[in-house]
């Protein structure tokens, strides 16, 4: 895997924010779209921050932009604080100019039985929109991509998943305890994440150090999902100090 270490988590976002920034101008000059996919998180928090600020100071502009969101809790209110869907208006799309309808975001209110079809379609959705032009991705303990926890396969699609034990706990304070995380999630499939052109994935602090030797440098494996991206051919992983301590 290219790795990449910065400085700085704000100093790798950056870089993050100016690669997405010109592609996105590169697209807007050939009169196409753009198609990126978001994660949510802590770790992408300093990146659209710097893309906010290259739209406010620098012109940059998000009119032909499109966007799929990695996933989303289920069940989840859009108004509920943890809700992805909110994360996403409140840390970037309310502060630029990207149409709405070009957004998609895995939706958590919907009626179980119509969660198969709604998985379905979005990834027929990324497909005809051209398919992603870059996947942003961060990475939890378990080595989950998006929400593709242990035992999830390289060939999956979008689809519900149940919540690994870690991931719950991690996100505990978030829901202010442990009890009140939803036990599963929608979530693109390692499939759907593999067939972008381009997966920037970004891991910050010492608490990402473990597992990011292991998705690095450890063997492939269905029990950390993040090293299958060992066999994409074009990722990127961007560090920062603390994140790299464990690689050799
Ligand atoms: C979020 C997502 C998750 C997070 C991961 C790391 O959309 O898909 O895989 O990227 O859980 O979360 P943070 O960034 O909060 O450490």
């Amino acid at each position: 895997l290219h790795t990449t270490i910065y400085p700085t988590a704000d100093q790798a976002s950056q870089a993050v924010a100016h690669e997405l920034a010109s592609i996105i101008r590169q697209r807007q000059a050939e009169g196409r779209n753009c198609v990126l996919g978001l994660a949510t998180g802590s770790t992408p928090k300093s990146v659209y921050a710097e893309l906010i600020r290259l739209h406010r100071e620098e012109g940059l502009s998000f009119y032909n932009v499109i966007t799929f969101n990695l996933d989303e809790y289920y069940p989840i209110s859009w108004s509920a604080l943890q809700s992805y869907v909110r994360f996403m208006w409140e840390y970037l799309f309310d502060h630029i100019d990207i149409p709405k309808e070009n957004i998609n975001i895995p939706n958590g209110s919907i009626p179980k039985e119509e969660i198969d079809t709604f998985c379905k379609n979005y990834d027929a959705k990324i497909d005809s929109a051209g398919g992603l032009d870059v996947q942003l991705l961060g990475i939890g303990r378990t080595g989950h991509i998006g929400f593709n926890e242990p035992g999830s396969r390289l060939d999956s699609t979008t689809r519900l998943i149940t919540l690994d034990h870690v991931t719950r706990i991690d996100a505990a304070s978030d829901f202010f305890g442990e009890e009140h995380v939803p036990r599963t999630a929608i979530t693109m499939g390692i499939g759907t994440i593999f067939k972008a052109k381009r997966i920037i994935l970004m891991a910050w602090g010492e608490g990402k150090a473990q597992i990011i030797k292991k998705t690095v440098e450890g063997k492939i494996t269905e029990s950390i999902p993040a090293t299958f991206l060992q066999t994409h051919p074009n990722v990127g992983v961007i560090l920062d100090t603390a994140s790299c301590a464990e690689l050799t």
